[in-house]
């Protein structure tokens, strides 16, 4: 199987539009939380779980046994593989989707289906209802798709979720924020369903490695005996708790990239450039044969955004920043775009 390598390197100084990060940095009130809760004890100590749980199920509106808190939604991708997927099981993903599904699969060495999404991206739910067999162990939805950033209602997904009872369905909801859709109030009522969420995105936290896993409680005990007790470092869980009380920062910073993709959306239009409808934080453009040099070109110019034509001929994404960031990649882009 291919390691997966992201291009992380020397990316401090430049404007990062290449991972779906928050561009502005994560709410001063983490970082005060997490000035004012360092000190040589609380680093000495394995981390205590049980306040954070509590304060991030009242957020979420869950009970402490249902979630998860894990080291990323990576660590949560990871560990619904392990506690539910066997060497050799059938399972169900779409593509182009999240690498780290098949990255984890492989590792699992499960026997992987891939369902194609349609065109201009669409959701195919036909397709993937059609896929789902009685041996049918796992389903992977990123809702919204990335790179693609389309997202499906919650009627497929209850769809999906009935025609599958046998199997376990993943829903992806890392760029929740940015679309409004969530499963997460379905969990009691689908023994099927498990939703993850990240502290990486709309809060700013990547450098974290925080998320949640949430299912019904008796998924949750299973999932809960596969993990590594201590994977949520003390300082993720000081961050965490601190960054779901600032729900204005959160608001704010929503609205600001909604309008920012916009922004994007009629820039791209105007230099006459093809791009996929978005629900997310990121939109993918079509570059045609000038992607990896267009890229290569704004990375010189201190511009980063990330190239997938390995996956989506052409195609490039662009994470959305703020509208000030936004406009600096549009006034590049079409300087190049252009010549
Ligand atoms: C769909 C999706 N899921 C999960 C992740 C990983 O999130 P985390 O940083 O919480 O591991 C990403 C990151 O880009 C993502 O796009």
């Amino acid at each position: 199987m291919a390691p997966y390598t992201p291009p992380t390197g020397s990316r401090l100084d430049k404007l990062r539009l290449d991972f779906n990060e928050n561009t502005v940095g994560c709410s001063p009130r983490v970082l005060e939380a997490l000035t004012s809760c360092i000190s040589a004890t609380s680093l000495s100590m394995y981390p205590e779980y049980a306040a954070a749980m509590q304060d991030l199920a009242d957020f979420f509106n869950v009970a402490p046994d249902e979630f998860t808190m894990t080291n990323g939604t990576d660590e949560a991708i990871q560990l619904f593989i392990n506690t539910f997927v066997e060497a050799g099981s059938d399972v169900v993903t779409l593509r182009p989707s999240y690498p780290l599904y098949r990255f984890y699969l492989q590792l699992g060495d499960a026997s992987i289906r891939e369902v194609d999404l349609l065109e201009n991206f669409d959701f195919p739910a036909e397709q993937l209802l059609a896929a789902i067999r009685p041996d049918t162990r796992a389903i992977f939805i990123s809702n919204p798709n990335n790179p693609t950033g389309g997202a499906v209602g919650h009627d497929l997904i209850q769809r999906i979720l009935d025609a599958a009872p046998h199997a376990a369905v993943l829903i992806d909801e890392a760029y929740f924020e940015f679309c409004g859709v969530t499963l997460l109030p379905r969990i009691r009522h689908y023994p099927n369903l498990f939703v993850s969420r990240t502290f990486s995105k709309v809060y700013g936290m990547a450098g974290m490695r925080c998320g949640c896993l949430f299912s019904g409680a008796d998924n949750v005990k299973w999932l809960r005996k596969a993990q590594s007790p201590f994977s949520v470092n003390v300082l993720a869980l000081i961050a965490a708790r601190a960054a779901v009380k600032d729900t204005e920062f959160v608001k704010n910073y929503v609205d600001e990239i909604l309008a920012a993709r916009d922004l994007a959306c009629k820039g791209l239009k105007r230099l006459g450039i093809r791009f996929y409808p978005t629900h997310s934080n990121f939109v993918l453009f079509d570059a045609g044969d000038r992607a990896i040099p267009i890229r290569d070109a704004l990375r010189e110019r201190g511009v980063l955004v990330r190239e997938r034509t390995f996956e989506v001929p052409g195609a490039i994404r662009l994470t959305i920043g703020t509208r000030e960031q936004i406009q600096r990649f549009l006034d590049e882009l079409e300087c190049l775009w252009t010549r």
